[in-house]
């Protein structure tokens, strides 16, 4: 098999794809983002790095911060997230707050935006930075000590956050924030506001695809907490269109508003896929088309 040879075909083939959807304006600064870019990026988990397009363009990676932000609470703190939010999918778009108050302030998964304001609150508690915590293990592992938060985006979100602001009130409401809402809000968009390329973050996410094994050969997560956030991921990564990612791609995945999704082949690789235009459920039309095209062509998908 020859993997350029197939991300080059793919890229190719996405390309009249990134003018379908619309990229991400309730974050005014995303908006400024021109939607004909698209890269690719493929980190096999024995080290071989393959990118076509704008693999190495940095973009807002958002909501793929809640992967980091997870694995790093259940790495400090394996089991007692879960009593805090659920593991379910919630089959409601990424920003909804409709279940929130009929589940009694637990999220429905560490995903939609109320779960992932419990996990960065869990991460705050523990580390005292959970923005700094993210960037740390980002920047460990995709080797870059450029990795950096995007000042400008985290203040443009932070201007137009009354969403995210009136459900961290909800869950204090409910006792589930252990530390005040505007510091829990502060470290949150400045992890979502954290600014990496394909290449990047095909490298940082690979210890999914290693069973939990870090850049430098050292666990960072058991097998075990390994298989349980790519579940998540497959279950709950892509919102209210989890069914249809699983249906298309059939791997676990996770999409930001940025419009990059990271999706995992367990054993095998990662792969990290960018193109700003969104469909209806926040998710990249041209990256999800291309993670489809990529399963389809290697195989490689864990159905
Ligand atoms: O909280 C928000 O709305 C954004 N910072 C992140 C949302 C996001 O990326 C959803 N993903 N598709």
């Amino acid at each position: 098999m020859d993997m350029q040879e197939i991300l080059d075909e793919i890229v190719a083939h996405v390309a009249p794809l990134c003018l379908q959807g619309e990229v991400a304006s309730y974050i005014p600064s995303l908006g400024e983002v021109s939607p004909d870019s698209f890269g690719i990026c493929v980190a096999m988990a024995d080290g071989e790095v393959f990118g076509a397009g704008d693999w190495q363009k940095p973009f807002s990676i958002q909501s793929i911060s809640k992967v980091f932000s997870l694995a790093l609470v259940m790495s400090y703190d394996y089991d007692s997230i879960w009593k805090r939010v659920f593991r379910e999918p919630s089959g409601t778009p990424f920003n909804s707050m409709v279940q929130l108050e009929a589940d009694r302030g637990i999220p429905r998964n560490p995903f939609i935006n109320a779960g992932a304001l419990v996990v960065t609150d869990r991460l705050l508690s523990i580390t005292g930075d959970a923005a700094a915590s993210v960037r740390g293990l980002l920047r460990q592992e995709s080797g870059n000590p450029e990795v950096e938060i995007d000042a400008l985006v985290a203040a443009s979100e932070a201007d137009h956050g009354h969403r995210n602001a009136s459900m961290a009130h909800l869950l204090a409401s409910y006792g589930n924030l252990e530390n005040p809402v505007d510091e829990v809000l502060d470290s949150y968009f400045k992890q979502c506001a954290l600014a990496m390329s394909c290449e990047d973050l095909a490298k940082a996410s690979r210890f999914l695809a290693r069973h939990g094994v870090a850049a430098g050969g050292t666990p960072f997560l058991s097998p075990n907490q390994s298989k349980r956030v790519n579940a998540v991921m497959l279950t709950c990564g892509t919102y209210d269109a989890a069914g249809e990612f699983a249906y298309r791609v059939g791997l676990p995945g996770k999409s930001g508003v940025g419009g990059g999704i990271v999706a995992i082949v367990p054993g095998r690789c990662s792969i990290t896929v960018w193109g700003p235009a969104l469909g209806p459920n926040g998710n990249s039309v041209a990256g999800i088309a291309a993670l489809d095209e990529f399963t389809a062509k290697t195989g490689w998908s864990i159905f």
